[in-house]
């Protein structure tokens, strides 16, 4: 028998598989206080101090809630520079979990990121991706390299009610590949071959696509290609076990198989992955990088050494590591893959009954209001999306976050604001922290906001920065 689907009786758990052990005061603010506050940061959520916030789904990386265990294993965590015992438990932990021999520990998924791609990316490079988080994308460009997104066309409609919305184009991705330069073994250089692509990455689950997963299909199948063409494939595993259990829960075929083993299987694909603890390594802090190959390990050490600290501990604490192994193995525990994407499914069906419009379906950690739906009014050079943020922050003292034109920046090129397709405010629902209530909170902020939507007013820069923009910039109301 088939898992039930999302929505389908017997799939959310009546209540939530943990006990609440250790609480955290959060204070309610006025309206009047908000309206002072907002102003002073320069109407950029960024600004304002996580105590002057009441419900804070800014993000849900470093902020999930640890387990006992977890606690317990910041005790048991040994500080040592080289050899330190919690290394080889994380070490475990990443083999037993994702089956990958080699683990450099960073303190976070970009600093992972950096020295991967310092150690594979040269100037001139093209590095596909379903589709690039910000910081991906960043780490490709400060190397001289182009990040290239190849996610379907079904990840642009906010509507359409498909599975797998976070896959890669399959014949982009071929006829990417097919224009490298260094000729595959046994073949011609193809003719008018212009790229030099050393690897692809694929992000699960796709963040910038609204947390929609990847399915088992398009990994097996992206991974044929690039062994063909001999180009590796990385996973961006951030949030692998939320898409681990997506595939559980939407794909012929697997609705009877273990997460652990599905997560195998996807990893069973790929020669590597960064990783964010911050998400599914469910700890505070911690990254890592893990891989196969010893050569690469070899040469990606030297600038671990450089940017992280010593191989064996990369920028964190032996706790950290410690934490960090156990939160990798209570992550594909299915009860708590089943609260954890139901808790997100039940605020997406709570906006949806107030005819609050988000992205559909749902993704594994986020909920994305559309703000060209929301406030389709308001010109996109006057950044609704943002607008819509700091205006469920006044309602409710809710912080979310820009996911539009604000984070897209300008091209580099020509210094125009890169207009994305979707114009999103994302609320990231951090791992174990909020209760039902504070969900029901949230979507009656964002149903008052919807109400008087006519009279939010668009946004301008009076401070706008190079680079990541959205981090540090201030606006003021037109
Ligand atoms: N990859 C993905 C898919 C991410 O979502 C993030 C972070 C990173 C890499 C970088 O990891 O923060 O540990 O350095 N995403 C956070 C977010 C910041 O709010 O979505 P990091």
């Amino acid at each position: 028998m088939d898992s039930p689907k999302a929505g389908e009786p017997g799939w959310w758990p009546e209540a939530e598989p943990f006990r609440i052990k250790v609480v955290e005061t959060i204070r309610r603010t006025t309206r009047p206080e908000r309206e002072k506050l907002i102003e002073e940061v320069g109407f950029n959520v960024f600004g304002l101090r996580s105590e002057a916030v009441y419900i804070d789904l800014l993000t849900d990386s470093g902020t999930s809630a640890m387990s006992d265990a977890q606690w317990a294993g910041l005790m048991v965590g040994d500080e040592a520079y080289a050899g330190s015992r919690s290394f080889y438990r994380l070490q475990e932990a990443v083999a037993g979990v994702m089956g990958f021999p080699l683990v450099i520990p960073t303190h976070q998924g970009r600093a992972a990121e950096n020295v991967l791609f310092t150690t594979l990316v040269r100037p001139g490079d093209v590095v596909p991706n379903n589709m690039h988080f910000d910081t991906t994308r960043a780490h490709v460009e400060h190397r001289g390299g182009t990040a290239l997104d190849l996610v379907t066309e079904d990840a642009y409609d906010p509507v359409a009610d498909l599975p797998f919305k976070g896959n890669i184009d399959l014949d982009k991705l071929e006829k990417t590949l097919a224009r490298r330069q260094e000729p595959t073994a046994g073949t011609a250089p193809a003719a008018g071959a212009d790229l030099s692509i050393p690897f692809v990455l694929i992000t699960v689950t796709c963040n910038s696509a609204g947390g929609q997963p990847v399915s088992m299909a398009n990994l097996r199948a992206a991974s044929e290609i690039c062994r063909r063409h001999e180009v590796p494939l990385y996973l961006d595993a951030a949030r692998f076990a939320e898409n681990a259990f997506f595939i559980k829960l939407r794909e012929p075929g697997y609705g009877n198989r273990a997460v652990r083993e599905i997560a195998r299987e996807m990893f069973s694909y790929v020669d590597g992955c960064t990783m964010s603890g911050k998400k599914d390594g469910l700890v505070n802090i911690g990254g890592f990088i893990a891989l196969r190959d010893p050569e690469v390990y070899q040469r990606a050490t030297v600038w671990a050494v450089l940017f992280e600290g010593f191989p064996t501990y990369g920028g964190l604490a032996g706790r950290d590591m410690e934490a960090m192994a156990r939160g990798l193995e209570e992550v594909v525990d299915e009860d708590y893959l089943a609260y954890r994407v139901g808790h997100v499914a039940y605020l997406g069906r709570s906006l949806k009954e107030a005819g609050v419009p988000i992205i559909e379906p749902v993704g594994g950690h986020a909920v994305y209001l559309d703000a060209l739906r929301f406030l389709p009014n308001l010109p996109r050079e006057q950044y609704p999306a943002q607008a819509l943020t700091v205006e469920l922050y006044l309602e409710g003292g809710v912080r979310g976050v820009e996911i539009g034109t604000v984070l897209a920046g300008r091209d580099p090129a020509t210094g125009e604001n890169r207009f994305p397709r979707l114009e999103m405010v994302r609320l990231a629902i951090p791992r174990r922290v909020y209760t039902r209530q504070h969900l029901d909170v949230v979507a009656g902020t964002c149903r008052r906001v919807l109400e008087r939507r006519g009279q939010l007013r668009g946004l301008a820069f009076t401070h706008e920065p190079p680079v990541l923009r959205h981090f540090t910039a201030r606006f003021e109301r037109l």
